[in-house]
């Protein structure tokens, strides 16, 4: 036994590992239920009593001289572990890519551009309410109850209060402010409108439009059409040319409607311009002074112009969106196309 004892001593004192795995295994080996050393202890219970003092001796020896080694390689290789893990931390490397990050949404991208490129010619952004009373939804924009052109527009009543709309138009906004602000008044409104249709691929029983308003001692037809050539060219490019037909809306007069030339098909005819190498993005026209009158601002004084147009509409033709109904379903394989730059 003494020889076995020895044997091991050396073991112990020789032993150099690698790893810290390693050291594990070592301390199993010996240490352990079914270790060498702990068998040894078993094995001398039953010695003659005359060896136990000298064996009992070399045993304990062996035991804590195993003990300390194995504890002092344990120490080595986790302090070696912590010096490598504090060396290789590189805290400039990028995090885990995994992360799924949002994009904004194509409607509020094309609506940042829109506020933007007015911005730049000296347009505030002014907001409304989306819950309007009648009279700023149509009576001061010139359409009184029983008037014609309020079938223009399928409106949703507030059941509780038929006074109250859900606002079929952004033009309501330009009343608000035409009642509290003086002239020289230049904003832009944009804002989610409402309107009792059916849904289909082209029209949404809710959108969104921005409103455009600009009062002044001297404001022109040609004004109103420099600003919208402007606007069309940053935000179809440099080349695009407008035109503009007349039209009818109440609460301006002149009243026009905007086209611009077919981006798709370069004016060679596509089925988004049916064939006629122009498409509809916006209503326009000079304020009617009877609306001036309206919103107490006189109308002998002072002239406006104003234009209204779909935020949807132009998000399907820059982005060549064919079904309005896909901005409104939060689909992510749809939504992470766009980006905002
Ligand atoms: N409010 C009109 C609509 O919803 C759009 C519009 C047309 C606004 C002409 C205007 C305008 O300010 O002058 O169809």
């Amino acid at each position: 036994m003494l020889e076995k004892i020895n044997n091991l001593l050396l073991e112990v004192e020789q032993l150099t590992v690698n790893t810290k795995d390693q050291v594990e295994e070592y301390r199993i080996k010996w240490l352990s239920k079914k270790g060498q050393i702990t068998t040894l202890f078993d094995d001398f219970k039953g010695l003659a009593p005359e060896l136990k003092r000298d064996v009992g001796q070399k045993l304990n020896e062996l035991k804590n001289k195993a003990q300390e080694k194995i504890n002092l390689l344990k120490e080595k290789f986790e302090s070696s572990s912590d010096e490598n893990s504090s060396n290789d931390l590189d805290l400039t490397l990028p995090g885990d890519a995994n992360v799924n990050v949002g994009s904004r949404h194509p409607l509020s991208i094309i609506q940042n551009q829109i506020i933007d490129i007015f911005a730049r010619i000296g347009f505030t952004v002014s907001e409304g309410r989306e819950i309007e009373d009648d009279w700023h939804n149509f009576t001061a924009l010139n359409t009184p109850e029983n008037h014609p052109a309020r079938d223009m527009q399928d409106t949703f009543y507030v059941s509780l209060n038929p006074e109250m709309v859900l606002r079929t138009q952004t033009s309501s906004v330009q009343v608000h402010i035409m009642e509290h602000q003086k002239p020289p008044i230049r904003t832009i409104s944009p804002g989610r409108v409402y309107r009792n249709e059916a849904i289909s691929a082209r029209a949404h029983c809710q959108f969104h439009q921005v409103e455009g308003l600009y009062i002044d001692a001297k404001v022109s037809f040609a004004d109103l059409k420099q600003t919208l050539l402007y606007f069309a060219q940053e935000m179809f490019g440099k080349e695009t040319k407008i035109r503009l037909r007349p039209s009818y809306f109440p609460f301006t007069e002149p009243s026009a409607e905007m086209d611009i030339n077919c981006t798709l098909c370069k004016g060679k005819g596509c089925n988004v311009c049916k064939y006629t190498g122009w498409v509809e993005i916006l209503g326009c026209g000079m304020v009617d002074p009877q609306v001036l009158d309206n919103c107490k601002i006189d109308s002998h004084k002072f002239k406006g112009f104003a234009f209204g147009m779909g935020i949807e509409r132009i998000a399907m033709l820059k982005y060549q969106v064919k079904d309005l109904r896909l901005f409104f379903e939060n689909d992510v394989r749809f939504l992470k196309q766009f980006t905002s730059s």
